[in-house]
Parts: C-alpha cells; sequence; structure tokens
C-alpha cells in the first residue's frame, strides 16, 4: 500500500462511505433507464462524481476497488466518449474494461441475446451495451445476471444526462427551478433523457423541436409526473425561440442519429430553423451557456462560432462522462 492509501484523508473517508453505506440502493441495480432512477439515485451519482472528480487520479486509489473488477462493453453503433470513458474510468479504478464490437459478437446473430448476457455474467461485474433497438439492454439485463448499463439505445442515453446536470451543477452553482435547460432539435434518446434528469433534478426544462419531431409522449408525462413533485417546469414548443427564451444554458445535439442515416437529407432540411447560432442565442440570457452531448457537426445543429465560445462547457461535459460513469460503476458494484 502506498503512502496516500494508508493516511486517508476526510473527503476520502466521506466517498468511501458513501459508496459503501449505498443508502439509495444503486448496489447491483441495473441503469437501463431514468424511468427506474429515483432522484436520490441520480443525486448520489452526482455527489459521488463530485468526490472523484476532486481527488486526482492517485488519490483515487485510495477509494478505487482493492482487486480488480471487469465491465463488457457492447457496442452495436460508433462511439468516442461513452468508451474511452467507461475504458479510462475502469482504468482509474482498479478495473479493466473489455470493448466487444457487434460484428465481433454478432449479438442476436451469431448467438441469442440471452446466451451473450448468460455467459458474461459468468466473467465480467457490470454490462454496459450502445444498442439500436431499447429492447436489447432489457433483454440482457432480464436474462443475464449481472448489472447492465444501457450506453445509448433508439429510446434514451441516461448516462449522458449524469454529466449533463454534474456540468450545469458546476456551471450554475447549484441544479433547481432557479434554472432553465432549453433543448433544441430532435426529440430523440438524449432529450428523453434530459426530460427526466430535468424532472428529478427539479431543473426547468425546455425543448423546441420540429412539428414531427417531439419527444415520445410516455417521456413528456412522466417528467411531468415528477416535475409535479420537485417543481420543475416542463415545456415542449414547436418554436425555437419560445423555447430558448431566458434560457441558462442551451443544448444541441445532431439532427441525424446514429441508426437513422438514409433520413439525413430530409432531416437537413427540416431542422434549419432549429439551428443554435448567434440569432437564436440572443434570445437566451446573455449569460447563458451551449451544451453538447458530442459528436458536433458544426454548420448544421450548431454554428463553429458558437462551439467555439461554448467550447469549455462542451469538453467539461465531455469530461465529466468519465466522472459521472465511474461514480455509477462503484456506487453499482460497491467497494
Ligand atoms: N455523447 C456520446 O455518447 O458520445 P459517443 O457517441 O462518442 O460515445
Ligand atoms: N442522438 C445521438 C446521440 C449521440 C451521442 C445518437 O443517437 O446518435
Amino acid at each position: 500500500m502506498t503512502a496516500v492509501e494508508n493516511t486517508p484523508s476526510e473527503e476520502i473517508e466521506s466517498l468511501r462511505a458513501l459508496i459503501a453505506n449505498d443508502l439509495t440502493g444503486w448496489r447491483k441495480k441495473h441503469c437501463l433507464s431514468l424511468f427506474d432512477v429515483s432522484s436520490a439515485q441520480f443525486n448520489a451519482v452526482l455527489e459521488v462524481a463530485k468526490g472523484l472528480k476532486a481527488l486526482d487520479v492517485q488519490r483515487q486509489m485510495a477509494v478505487a476497488w482493492t482487486y480488480p473488477r471487469t465491465l463488457a462493453m457492447i457496442f452495436e453503433k460508433p462511439s468516442l466518449r461513452t468508451r474511452v470513458s467507461f475504458e479510462a474510468g475502469m482504468a482509474h479504478l482498479r478495473g479493466h474494461a473489455i470493448n466487444l464490437a457487434a460484428n465481433e459478437i454478432g449479438l442476436g446473430s451469431r448467438e441469442s441475446v440471452a446466451d451473450v448476457a448468460n455467459v458474461l455474467s459468468r466473467w465480467v461485474d457490470v454490462i454496459a451495451a450502445r444498442v439500436f433497438s431499447h429492447e436489447t439492454v432489457e433483454e440482457l439485463a432480464r436474462t443475464g445476471t449481472v448489472p447492465v448499463i444501457n450506453a445509448l439505445s433508439d429510446k434514451e442515453h441516461p448516462i449522458q444526462a449524469f454529466a449533463d446536470m454534474l456540468t450545469l451543477q458546476e456551471r450554475a452553482g447549484a441544479l433547481g427551478n432557479a434554472l432553465k435547460l432549453a433543448y433544441v432539435g430532435d426529440g430523440n434518446n438524449v432529450l428523453h433523457a434530459l426530460l427526466l434528469a430535468c424532472a428529478k433534478m427539479g431543473v426547468n426544462i425546455s425543448a423546441g423541436c420540429p412539428e414531427g419531431y417531439f419527444p415520445d409522449p410516455a417521456y413528456v408525462a412522466e417528467a411531468e409526473r415528477i416535475a409535479q413533485e420537485t417543481g420543475a417546469k416542463i415545456e415542449i414548443f414547436q418554436d425555437p425561440i419560445a423555447a430558448v427564451r431566458d434560457a441558462d444554458a442551451v443544448y444541441a445535439d445532431v439532427w441525424t442519429s446514429m441508426g437513422q442515416e438514409t433520413e439525413k437529407d430530409e432531416r437537413g432540411n427540416v431542422f434549419v430553423p432549429y439551428q443554435i447560432n448567434a440569432a437564436l442565442m440572443a434570445h437566451a440570457k446573455p449569460s447563458a451557456i451551449v451544451l453538447h452531448c458530442l459528436p458536433a457537426h458544426r454548420g448544421e445543429e450548431v454554428t463553429a462560432e458558437i462551439m467555439d465560445i461554448h467550447a469549455d462547457a462542451i469538453y467539461e461535459q465531455a469530461e465529466n462522462r468519465l466522472h459521472t460513469q465511474k461514480a455509477l460503476l462503484m456506487l453499482i458494484i460497491g467497494l
């Protein structure tokens, strides 16, 4: 053991206690959808992430696992942030991540989802999966015996929302209904996660989406239900200007998500009025930040100028994927 491990600071002790006591019930829990994550559980991820972020990687060794834990990552779609943040995060925690590209394992074609889930469960502690169909992560969770994390599906991107809320909290000082986040663009997986995340954390959220590209009403209804308890305001507009009015943060995602490439031209036309540019930003608060889950297409959903002005917040948001996913893994696996 190193000197650092022998002399744990109060900071380290309270972080270890937060993970060990698991007061919010994360241990061995799946993270498939924010539908199943309570406000307290969401907040626990943010608290552990902040604790980890405050320590350099060497000092994190005093919190990390004492023996290696393993994460299998299944990717049916490309990834930079999700893959690297999980892989680097596992390395920081004395764990190991195994990357499995869909064409290598043939999920559902070379062998059944259930067989993959069961066999992986005999080897690893946690499975993370990025899938085309949300039903695939549900099937992995139902048929395997280890916790499954949704690393993006057609329906939701829950782990993105942890990083988004941490970034907003850091930038604004605190989360709550003094804050308004405006999402502009496609009513997709990222917006679905944001609707539930904001509702749970009491942040007001407005979305500006073109007709035909509104979010799934089930997500809006759930966000509205939660908002009654947390005081958040949930608004869906067709007009992007109405959505961003007086916002503290304006959020962009691609117009064409992975798997929708055949719709690219049509979407490219429909979404033009929904570009985040200087004219649209003029309707947000002068202090507003721009967030983007990335990858970004400069000149499409956001101008290069706006990306550059807000690069600090956007790259911090990407960095926060690392801290929040490490927190999630530690809460799910334990010490
Ligand atoms: N935001 C996000 O999930 O990025 P990747 O697709 O690169 O993982
Ligand atoms: N909505 C995008 C998010 C990418 C992180 C997609 O699904 O491709």
